[in-house]
């Protein structure tokens, strides 16, 4: 068989292929591994028990069973459900948003995937428009949204030292432009993989800036506002007409129902019901009938500030307390944790590349991701793109507690043995 180039690039190793074949054939081994290296979710029994019940009590309702597995919903997803989210976005947040304004999708890999090709890639003006990321390491997920073709525009960040052991990253506005060539911004908050969290300024800034140019900002909030407010830093939610807003059930611990949700203006959004009627017809009715539930019990929010964030933060500082104590006296720092949760570690210096610290943790039963994958691919030449590691601290505490163990026997030897 013969392949088309797009059919050539996905059955290849892209970074994000690579990263979940990864997690499934270490899930299908007996072997115990320390899983610090994907982005599932915590299992949190007080949550899990309430999505449990959620379903049950879903499922004797009447009516709803034959709802959620036998009818389509329109491919805009459920209109009661976008009705309650625009409800949800108005008080919590206080957006002039209405149903129109919030488009569901499988998932919010699938509407990076549909946003970053609805303003990247060739135009009718014959100019070849890439999606601006402002701050670099980005999410993993978005390189290969181009299939094959890079939709990038990427810039480092300002690094800032803060005491012997801890950085930030900062959007570096002295040489961000936004030139003709841009199609949208796009910046995750909390960023996966560093945890940080941009400031209301930044974004202020960035909105600006977008909003100037005439292009979208986009705002990746996964692990975002409101839910599921994996956020420990202060932090405002922001959304404008010019700017696109994702939000998923994944990191409230509902990663199986693929669900995504697009809060944008009505131009953005029937784009994405145009692409998911092409694609899938329509989105999964499960995610959305199960958030409804949720949202009517007035649980959403309820979860996400008493149950989810209070358990990471304290996850946070578990693993911070674990990861200082592996490594102490080597030159090692790590990313102010602001959200999400990865720890990002920074080893600068190291004899070996980060890649190859990967494969020796693996060897050692121990999963983590090497932070080269973060960066832009015509970034290979900083030496800071090979020195960093992303850690999750979402997973069981004692497999997290040994693998960061495990981590700090190997950085130490990599220190002591230098280039070998
Ligand atoms: C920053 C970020 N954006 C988007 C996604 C995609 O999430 P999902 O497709 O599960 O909604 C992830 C998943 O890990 C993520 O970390």
């Amino acid at each position: 068989m013969k392949f088309s180039k797009i059919g050539q690039f996905v059955s290849g190793e892209s970074g994000i292929v690579q990263l979940m074949n990864d997690l499934g054939e270490i899930q299908s081994t007996q072997r115990p591994f320390n899983l610090l290296g994907g982005g599932n979710p915590a299992r949190i029994p007080e949550v899990e028990s309430r999505f449990r019940l959620a379903i049950e009590q879903l499922i004797r309702q009447d009516g709803n069973f034959e709802h959620f597995i036998g009818h389509y919903d329109g491919p805009q997803g459920n209109l009661i459900f976008r009705q309650s989210i625009a409800e949800l976005l108005k008080k919590e947040c206080g957006w002039p948003v209405e149903a129109n304004n919030i488009a569901v999708t499988n998932g919010s890999q699938e509407s990076f995937f549909i946003l970053f090709n609805l303003f990247a890639g060739e135009h009718d003006d014959n100019q070849f428009r890439r999606i601006l990321l402002p701050l670099t390491p980005e999410y993993i997920g978005y390189f290969d949204a181009g299939l094959g073709q890079d939709l990038f525009r990427t810039y480092r960040p300002k690094i800032e030292h803060l005491g012997p052991h801890r950085f930030k990253y900062r959007v570096d506005f002295d040489s961000l432009t936004v030139a003709g060539d841009v199609g949208a911004l796009c910046v995750s908050r909390p960023t996966n993989p560093t945890g940080n969290v941009l400031t209301d300024t930044e974004l202020e800034q960035l909105r600006r800036l977008a909003a100037e140019h005439n292009v979208p900002l986009l705002i990746d909030g996964a692990y975002g506002l409101p839910f599921p407010n994996i956020v420990f830093s202060q932090a405002t939610p922001m959304w404008d007409d010019n700017t696109i807003v994702c939000l998923s059930l994944s990191k409230i611990g509902l990663p199986g129902v693929r669900t995504g949700i697009v809060v944008a203006n009505t131009q953005v959004t029937q784009a994405i019901r145009g692409t998911n009627a092409i694609l899938n017809l329509a989105p999964s009715s499960f995610g959305p009938l199960l958030a409804q539930q949720l949202l009517n019990s007035g649980q959403l929010i309820d979860l996400a500030e008493n149950n989810i964030q209070p358990y990471y933060r304290s996850r946070l500082e578990q693993a911070m307390h674990w990861l200082d104590i592996a490594l102490e006296g080597t030159p090692y720092r790590i990313h102010v944790a602001e959200g999400a949760f990865f720890l990002w570690l920074w080893l600068e210096g190291l004899p070996v590349s980060s890649d190859v610290l990967y494969q020796r943790l693996k060897a050692r039963d121990t999963l983590v991701i090497s932070g080269s994958h973060f960066f832009p691919h015509s970034d290979a030449s900083w030496p800071h793109r090979h020195e960093c590691l992303r850690i999750s601290y979402a997973q069981a505490p004692d497999q997290v507690e040994q693998g960061i163990r495990i981590i700090g026997e190997e950085v130490r030897s990599a220190y002591a043995q230098g280039g070998t």
